[in-house]
């Protein structure tokens, strides 16, 4: 995740009653620790689950419970609470409160400043699979969203009281993707976006095989940018060891071929493709089928080595191509490789790392090539760059007037 990334976004979090309460204080770390500010609002069923001082020394706030509470300045907590925010996060939302909610309640703190709010309210709702499967919940949650509010999740799985269901809260890390992506200019909405991400690994037999450096790194941080803008996203991985962004669907392959196949079955229904797999250029022809044995003369293996298909070029060639994107990792002269590499792949444009050393970096810096010259982006960790790229990306295509 990458660092303020919430810069200057205000959220109340409001905590209703429900064994989830725990994953409350994960999640306030990940806002904070994103540039977030967090006033936390517990009803008091929530506090029977984690302690105000718990919340309060996570989030550096004093922790709001009751309407009377006399430490607001004006003595109006319901209001001068939401005024401020960017959002009300309810989280978890009990079966109760979202019945609350729908009905327009307002007999405790925190359903009364969601009444009185004037900002966006974003629910996450945490309970049991018969409560969450319950007509009733069915309804409430079709109203609120009627009602305009954002629901995320919930997440299916074991839950607290033994069963297995609909109904348990989105993890922590999940809750703070959905709240960055809700915060995200939706400048991709409506486009479909194809990615390669990560290194090819080509087999010698079925053991030892050949790949690169590649850590997938900016390819998913890409992915997850594109799925914040609002982009259908849809990532071609190598073999890596990354979690899969929230909301992107995802699909692993291992040798070049199979990301082309992959890549060539899907390229129809983009509008963006961006090729940052450090796919292998070469594979050995007939691989073996058996792992390889030391002969007792020490002889050593020979391979003869194929070319791969070029994916990139590939789509380029397309009688009607996505908005295509290419990459580059140069050792050297990237000023004259880079273009050159933009012009024989046929895209319009191509990212450039500076520095061959950005394998498995958190960090990087670019420059975009495209038929009008190059531009230099400042460094940058991989994430905030990705929302740069994404911004780049968006600006250049056909009909961005029509979106932007
Ligand atoms: N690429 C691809 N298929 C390949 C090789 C590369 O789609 N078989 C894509 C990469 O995903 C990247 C761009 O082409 O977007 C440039 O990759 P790079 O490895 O830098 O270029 P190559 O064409 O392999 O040229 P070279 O290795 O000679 O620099």
């Amino acid at each position: 995740m990458a660092t303020a990334e919430l810069a200057g976004k205000h959220v109340v979090l409001g905590m209703t009653g429900g064994i989830a309460c725990y994953k409350i204080a994960e999640l306030t770390r990940l806002l904070t620790k994103a540039g977030a500010s967090v006033q936390v609002v517990m009803t008091d069923a929530a506090t029977q689950f984690i302690t105000p001082v718990t919340m309060q020394a996570l989030s550096g706030r004093p922790v709001y419970t009751s309407q009377w509470d006399a430490r607001v300045p004006n003595n109006m907590a319901h209001i001068d609470l939401s005024r401020e925010a960017d959002a009300i996060v309810i989280a978890p939302a009990s079966t109760d409160f979202l019945a609350k909610l729908v009905h327009g309640m307002a007999d405790d703190l925190l359903s009364t400043l969601c009444v009185a709010r004037d900002c966006p309210l974003l629910v996450v709702p945490a309970m049991n699979r018969q409560m969450w499967q319950n007509p009733a919940t069915q309804r409430n949650v079709a109203q609120l969203r009627a009602d305009g509010a954002e629901v995320l999740g919930p997440d299916s799985g074991p839950q607290a009281c033994g069963e297995i269901g609909d109904g348990r809260m989105l993890e922590a890390a999940a809750t703070y993707e959905a709240i960055a992506s809700f915060f995200s200019p939706k400048i991709l909405s409506g486009r479909r976006v194809l990615l390669t991400a990560g290194p090819t690994f080509e087999p010698l037999d079925p053991v030892r095989g050949i790949t690169n450096r590649s850590s997938g790194k900016m390819g998913f941080a890409l992915a997850r940018a594109a799925q914040q803008a609002g982009a259908d996203v849809h990532l071609i991985a190598g073999p890596v060891a990354l979690e899969t962004p929230w909301g992107v669907f995802r699909e692993d392959v291992q040798t070049a071929q199979q990301m082309h196949d992959a890549v060539m079955r899907a390229v129809a229904d983009a509008d963006i493709f961006i090729g940052v797999a450090a796919v292998a250029d070469w594979r050995v022809d007939h691989a073996s089928e058996h792992k390889l044995k030391k002969t007792a003369g020490n002889a050593l293996p020979s391979f003869t080595f194929v070319e791969n298909p070029d994916i990139l070029a590939s789509v380029a060639k397309l009688p009607h191509p996505p908005f295509a994107v290419g990459f580059a990792a140069e050792s050297g002269n990237l000023e004259v490789h880079g273009e050159e590499k933009r012009v024989r792949k046929n895209v319009p444009l191509l990212i450039g790392n500076l520095g061959p050393l950005t394998f498995g970096r958190d960090d990087n810096e670019v420059i975009l090539f495209e038929a009008d010259g190059a531009t230099k982006l400042p460094r940058a960790d991989k994430q905030t760059l990705a929302r740069a790229l994404i911004a780049e990306i968006a600006k250049r295509l056909p009909d961005a007037s029509l979106i932007l």
